[in-house]
């Protein structure tokens, strides 16, 4: 399973990205905002840091515009990807892109019925946003088993499913065991995966142990060597 990371955060995006684990990058309209600095600057840092898909997401309704808006944003770097809304305009706009060898990431998949036209469209990720179905009592993860078992019919499709509105390290595990392509997580949820209070005490007990013998490895090291 792929983990991209679900923030226009640099500063997040760079100590994530240290760790070796992160495949890519999703950023939408509000985390942007929430940035408070210029979209393609962002869009720029990022795709310096993380050498994976990074969604950038137009922000035109029509097909047309949302096609200009997407040749500044591939502009930036190879590694854009644009994500496009999933109306019979954004997917207009991506069985463009995708016939020009753009990645494409069609966003705001609630249905099956939709991530069916996404992959028709020829969209390199759909993005089924699991929380926000949570949130109005639909589960979210019933969305991605049925996505996932459909696209495994044809394997025509190449479109992967990329789980976004992701709350909790449960949801991770849960669209890891259906065989979903990619996690978009949060920072916040990534740092949560790390954590098991059993790995934090076992590590204690074993440096408590180590300090009673006095010993150091790279002191071990040096000794042999003298
Ligand atoms: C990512 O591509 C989506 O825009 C994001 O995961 C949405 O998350 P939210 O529902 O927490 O805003």
């Amino acid at each position: 399973m792929k983990f991209f990371i679900d923030t226009a955060d640099i500063a997040e995006i760079r100590d994530l990205a240290a760790t070796g684990l992160v495949d890519g990058v999703t950023t939408n309209p509000s985390l942007v905002a929430k940035t408070g600095r210029n979209f393609l600057d962002v869009v720029a840092e990022i795709c310096a840091v993380v050498p994976g898909p990074v969604s950038a997401e137009v922000t035109a309704l029509d097909a047309p515009a949302m096609l200009a808006e997407a040749r500044i944003l591939t502009a930036i770097a190879k590694n854009v990807t644009v994500k496009v809304p999933l109306t019979p305009e954004g997917l207009k706009a991506c069985r463009t892109l995708a016939g020009e060898g753009t990645m494409v990431n069609v966003t705001l998949c609630f249905s099956t019925a939709q991530a069916i036209l996404a992959a028709k469209a020829g969209a390199t990720f759909v993005s089924p946003f699991v929380g926000r179905l949570d949130d109005v009592g639909t589960p979210g993860m019933e969305l991605i088993r049925d996505i996932v078992a459909v696209y495994r019919n044809y394997p025509a499709f190449k479109t992967e499913v990329l789980v976004a509105s992701i709350r909790h390290p449960i949801h991770v595990v849960e669209a890891a065991k259906l065989g979903a392509h990619v996690g978009t997580v949060p920072p916040g949820v990534l740092r949560q995966m790390f954590a098991h209070p059993l790995t934090e005490k076992g590590l204690a007990a074993f440096l408590a142990d180590w300090a009673k013998t006095g010993q150091s490895i790279l002191g071990a090291r040096r000794a042999a060597a003298e």
